[in-house]
């Protein structure tokens, strides 16, 4: 079955956990791009929507979703976020779309975090995607020297810059055998905003969409 398809097969899965007058946080990318096209047929039941990228802001203007500031909101009920790699303890890698701070800032601050996938992102090990890694600016060498250090091989993100006004380095090569250790490692060396591992806080669920259905994890 086609990648797009299993796409929106779980984001429509995951529309199932909004109840009503609950305040949603929404990821970014294209698995969430279907989350959001559902999410308007319930705009009238949710209270609040905090999004994690001007992406994910505009696409829910452009459904008619109010969006408001994450300073404005006390308590998220459920984040729905995608990613790129998911490992069996639910611990990810994320960040392809360069949105992983605020994505961070969010699943931290949720009380309910669901993540959507297709299979092709479920792995043993992760680490086969690039790590990427927010950097500022004026940081990007030391923090690439530092990367080297760890065993990475870090790779600018060629004309991208994040929503906070940061860089991206994507990171191959890193042994990511304990996740949890490398995201608390990573954050150590001064000039990284914030790493796309979600290791020391993951989601409660993981759906993940296969040709014969959708598995819970
Ligand atoms: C953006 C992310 C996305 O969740 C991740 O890149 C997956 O995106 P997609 O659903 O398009 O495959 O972390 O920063």
């Amino acid at each position: 079955m086609a990648n797009e398809s299993l796409k929106q097969q779980v984001a429509t899965a995951a529309l199932k956990y909004i109840k009503d007058d609950m305040t949603i946080g929404i990821g970014t990318g294209t698995t969430v791009h279907y989350f959001i096209e559902g999410l308007k047929n319930y705009r009238h039941r949710i209270d609040a929507v905090v999004a994690s990228s001007i992406d994910t802001q505009n696409k829910l203007k452009n459904v008619g979703i109010p969006v408001v500031e994450m300073t404005s909101v006390n308590q998220i009920d459920l984040y729905v976020d995608g990613a790129d790699e998911v490992n069996p303890h639910k611990q990810l890698i994320k960040g392809g779309g360069g949105a992983l701070t605020r994505e961070k800032i969010i699943a931290y601050n949720s009380k309910q975090f669901i993540c959507i996938v297709d299979e092709t992102k479920c792995v043993d090990i992760l680490g086969q995607f690039p790590l990427p890694i927010e950097v500022i600016p004026m940081a990007r060498s030391i923090v690439a020297r530092a990367l080297v250090q760890l065993g990475g091989n870090p790779v600018y993100r060629e004309n991208f810059i994040t929503d906070n006004q940061n860089i991206i380095l994507d990171v191959n090569g890193l042994d990511i055998m304990q996740p949890i250790a490398l995201e608390g490692e990573l954050n150590q060396i001064p000039g990284v905003v914030s790493n796309g591992l979600f290791a020391q806080k993951t989601p409660q669920t993981v759906l993940v969409a296969k040709n014969n259905g959708i598995t819970e994890v």
